[in-house]
């Protein structure tokens, strides 16, 4: 990591909430969010229960939550359904005609759909997946860019129980086929294409690609968005606008009721090893979770217009665009482009046009906007903004004074909020009209959430000591399984320490009880905020033709936070040009997706190695950065290797 990505604090000060902003808070001061906290975690059971009156059930649960080895099951014996929280429940409450989502595309133009609009268009959609024969349970697959129909295809699915997995549009084929092929999806919905930056992203093409590797999928229904050319294969492939205006699809469709324990989604994301793991989370837990820590966090207001910059195809779009602000009735703007398109003022203009009250971003984006200067956040008016947020990564003090200062004008909070696919919402997060906020840490707490920082053996770390992030209570949000993988979810999550979850990341706790995310424990690189797991991007390398063996570490990039470069040696006979980097480069592009393409690649005749086979990625790293901190090497089964490595590194 480098020095200003640590948690090395070098702006010392403390930023409180202003007397305006906790005033008018859900939670006005630190003594009162301490109180809660207090009595949520003594009592978790009333807590939550407490809060779950707030949602619509069809029927009340039996049980807040189960005990011994159903210690993660929530409100059994209740029958909800998370759409019909979403949407007919604000209905209900008098929001038909309010505005649920706010669409901007990259072109500028505008589409919005009020709460009784977006229902209408989500239940037509549900009766077209019951049309094609799907039944509660299947699952079906969802690679869209972020267009409303992203938005509807998920609604659609949890109204009638069918379970999503939505795959980012920027991976490709290949990781497209792993994941359809992991959950059997039977159904896919795509698009013809996606904008990004001007440029078509040919989204259908890489369906089919996958497909060919795809038995399970029976359906393929294609949104038109960019009028391109595709092909489209008889009796499987359908387009969308077709499926909606079949006289027989009605525009009504009943929600059904849903166990609390039936699966929502998955959503696939990546360990330390082999393949994405396939993160399941059900219904009421989720769900309550990411209503509750929406409306507090962002401290959520009937005319706030809230933006989340995040897609829809990472944990954040989940809970954070669909399922927290509209079970909160709120309006969610999402947009569909490229950061700095066609201008780096782009993000800035989005808000003074829709008057945006409350923005969350990630890091990596506030570092690529800060880099174009102040001049272009200048000449737009932010003044509607009242709060900031973060995720994905801790914010360096520099960013985060930019942020402050000039996208906030030194009026709005930041939230920064630490959290997880696995966690299903913010774990650790100020609150805004409560906490005084330190930059650079996530500061404390959600209520009923108990995290700890651990050493190796168990025990408590002391102030300021890193050690590993845990969560010591279950949480309505958290994962409930990896996808038909038993085995995976006890040894990754529960392994290390007994009935505790283990976060995969270290940390330390200051005076102050407040927390410090110093970054993974894991083979898990975090590029502009992306997750992607060293094994999954070197599967791909190592799938060229011309490769033998590859190894992949996160460097320092100053925007995006951590890159990756890989060490690759090649096949017997085959010489090391500048062409063939390119091509294995564009290989992991087109078979991963371009998030995944390493930065820089170094051709290596050997890596180093225990003398059991076993690849060093500790010295890999060190070699890679320049540090040369290896530590111990004598373990290595030649020690050589690593002078002739450092020698070729790439600056
Ligand atoms: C990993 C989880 C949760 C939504 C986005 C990422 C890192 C996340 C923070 C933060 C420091 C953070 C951690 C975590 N992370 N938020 N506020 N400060 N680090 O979800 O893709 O599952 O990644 O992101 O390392 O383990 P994800």
């Amino acid at each position: 990591m480098p020095e200003d990505f640590t948690s090395v604090l070098k702006e010392k000060r403390i930023f409180k909430p202003s007397k305006e902003f906790s005033g008018n808070a859900h939670i006005k001061s630190l003594q009162e969010y301490k109180k809660i906290y207090k009595k949520s975690i003594e009592n978790p059971e009333k807590f939550w229960a407490e809060k779950a009156d707030q949602l619509h059930w069809f029927k009340k649960w039996k049980k807040v939550l189960g005990s011994n080895k159903d210690f993660f099951k929530w409100f059994e014996g209740g029958k909800i359904n998370v759409c019909y929280n979403c949407l007919d429940k604000n209905i209900a409450e008098g929001k038909e005609n309010k505005v649920a989502i706010i669409w901007e595309a990259e072109d500028g133009q505008t589409k919005t759909y009020t709460y009784s609009e977006l229902l209408q268009e989500v239940s037509k959609f549900s009766n077209v997946l019951k049309a094609h024969n799907l039944k509660k349970g299947d699952r079906v697959c969802i690679y869209l860019p972020m267009i409303p129909e992203l938005a509807i295809a998920m609604l659609a699915c949890a109204r009638i129980g069918l379970i999503h997995s939505i795959v980012f549009g920027g991976f490709s084929s290949e990781s497209l086929k792993d994941r359809i092929n992991d959950c059997n999806a039977k159904l896919i919905v795509t698009s013809d294409g996606g904008f990004r930056n001007g440029k078509i992203i040919p989204l259908k093409e890489n369906i089919d690609r996958a497909l060919k590797g795809c038995p399970s999928v029976k359906k393929v229904i294609v949104v038109k968005r960019c009028k391109n050319k595709i092909s489209m294969k008889k009796n499987r492939d359908c387009w969308f606008h077709d499926e909606m205006s079949k006289p027989k699809i009605d525009d009504t469709c009943k929600a059904i009721e849903m166990d609390s324990e039936d699966p929502l989604f998955i959503l696939y994301t990546s360990g330390t090893t082999g393949k994405p793991k396939g993160v399941l989370h059900t219904q009421a837990g989720y769900l309550l979770y990411v209503y509750q820590t929406f409306k507090w966090i962002f401290d959520i207001r009937d005319d706030d217009i809230y933006w989340c910059t995040a897609d829809i195809g990472w944990i954040t779009g989940h809970s954070y665009i669909i399922y927290g602000p509209l079970s909160n009735g709120a309006t969610s703007l999402m947009y569909e482009g490229g950061l700095t398109y066609p201008h780096p003022d782009r993000f800035w203009r989005i808000v003074e046009k829709y008057k945006v009250t409350i923005f969350y971003t990630a890091p990596t984006a506030i570092r690529a906007l800060m880099r174009y200067g102040d001049k272009w956040p200048k000449a737009r008016s932010l003044k509607s903004l009242r709060l900031l947020g973060t995720v994905g990564e801790s914010i360096n003090p520099k960013a985060w004074m930019w942020y402050y200062n000039i996208i906030g004008n030194k009026r709005c909070p930041i939230v920064d909020t630490w959290w997880q696919t696995e966690t299903g919402g913010i774990l650790i997060t100020p609150l805004p009209g409560a906490t005084p906020i330190k930059p650079g840490s996530a500061t404390l707490p959600f209520p009923g959430i108990v995290p700890e920082v651990l050493r190796e053996n168990g025990s408590k770390t002391n102030v300021d000591e890193g050690g590993y992030l845990v969560i010591k209570k279950p949480w309505p949000g958290m994962l409930r399984a990896v996808w038909h993988n038993p085995k995976r979810y006890e040894k990754t999550y529960f392994g290390k320490f007994k009935n505790t979850y283990l976060a995969g990341d270290s940390a330390r706790k200051d005076k102050d009880g407040y927390f410090w995310i110093m970054g993974r424990i894991d083979d898990v690189i975090k590029v502009a905020g992306h997750r992607l797991g060293t094994a999954e991007v070197e599967s791909h390398i190592v799938s060229h033709k011309a490769v033998a063996e590859a190894a992949v570490v996160p460097i320092p990039d100053k925007i995006k936070g951590q890159a990756i470069y890989a060490f690759v040696t090649l096949k017997k006979g085959i010489k090391a040009t500048d062409n063939l980097k390119k091509d294995i480069i564009m290989h992991v592009a087109d078979n991963m997706g371009h998030i995944a393409k390493p930065s820089k690649l170094q051709f290596a005749d050997d890596l180093p190695k225990t003398r059991s086979g076993k690849i060093m990625r500790r010295v890999l790293k060190e070699i890679a950065k320049g540090t040369k901190e290896y530590g111990n090497i004598a373990t290595l089964a030649d020690p050589s290797v690593v002078k002739i490595l450092e020698k070729r590194v790439i600056k």
